[in-house]
């Protein structure tokens, strides 16, 4: 599904422009046998956004925190993010909150939003000082609003902490279980994203189209675009102004091609 066009571009476009903002470069793919090669189809070895892009499969869907197992090798030993392919976020100075949390070298990042229905998702109950007191996935009573976005950060250890969680009651190795691990040994540090900010997953039929409505909205109404890895690429400075000419020059959609084309020229 994260093929799937969110408004004018396809799903996987966004959290992977989370990653660049972060200033991650290095990435592995993870998604099952049948998406893998339509994904590798998509974005090939990511040279062409200044990245390093490669796949793997994930044969059955055995839980998030696997992604940790199957890509040990690709991590070897170093501090790695997580990034779920349905996740979409937006907001005022995220990209600096980025560059900010991924520079914490120890323990675990993750991020809360505030939503109507946290029983579809990891929540997260807040101490009255602000820090995390209990992380549950889909509780069946209410705990908090606060749930756990698709998005972290982890040191060192996260591989060997998937190794060592067992599935949970869905046969999941769920990536709270690998959160709860942090928590436990005071380890974990979760960012509040306020009112300011969006986080959509797009993982079901009405919140896919309403992302895109979300989407069309901003890009109609402010003439930038949400989400445009040639854009990131170039912003962060993995591909110089001749690449991103060059990539205008190919790109086959003329509105596209276009609105890169006012980027370089604004801002060059
Ligand atoms: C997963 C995680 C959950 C998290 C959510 C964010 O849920 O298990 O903790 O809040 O992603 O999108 P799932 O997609 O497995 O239902």
């Amino acid at each position: 599904k994260q093929l799937l066009p969110v408004y004018d571009k396809p799903m996987i476009y966004y959290p992977l422009s989370v990653l660049m903002l972060a200033g991650i470069r290095e990435i592995m793919l993870i998604s099952t046998p049948q998406d893998t090669p339509r994904f590798q189809d998509l974005l090939g070895d990511g040279s062409g956004w200044g990245l390093n892009l490669s796949y793997a499969v994930q044969p059955s869907p055995d839980g998030l925190a696997q992604a940790f197992i199957l890509g040990a090798k690709f991590l070897d030993g170093a501090p790695c993010a997580l990034v779920l392919g349905d996740n979409i976020f937006y907001g005022a100075g995220f990209s600096e909150l980025l560059l900010e949390l991924v520079a914490i070298e120890m323990g675990a990042v993750s991020f809360a939003y505030y939503v109507h229905d946290p029983e579809r998702y990891g929540v997260c109950k807040f101490a009255d000082d602000g820090s995390p007191m209990e992380i549950q996935e889909k509780p069946q009573h209410f705990l908090s609003n606060w749930v756990l976005t698709g998005l972290y950060f982890y040191d060192d250890q996260v591989v060997d902490v998937a190794r060592s969680i067992r599935p949970s009651a869905r046969g999941e190795l769920e990536i709270t279980a690998v959160n709860q691990y942090y928590l436990e040994h005071k380890q974990l540090h979760v960012e509040k994203l306020g009112r300011g900010h969006a986080w959509l997953d797009a993982g079901t039929h009405s919140s896919l189209l309403e992302a895109a409505q979300f989407i069309y909205s901003i890009e109609q109404r402010q003439g930038l675009k949400i989400g445009c890895p040639e854009e990131v690429a170039w912003r962060m400075g993995f591909i110089t102004t001749t690449q991103l000419e060059k990539f205008i020059h190919h790109c086959g959609r003329p509105d596209y091609a276009g609105y890169l084309r006012r980027v370089l020229e604004t801002d060059k």
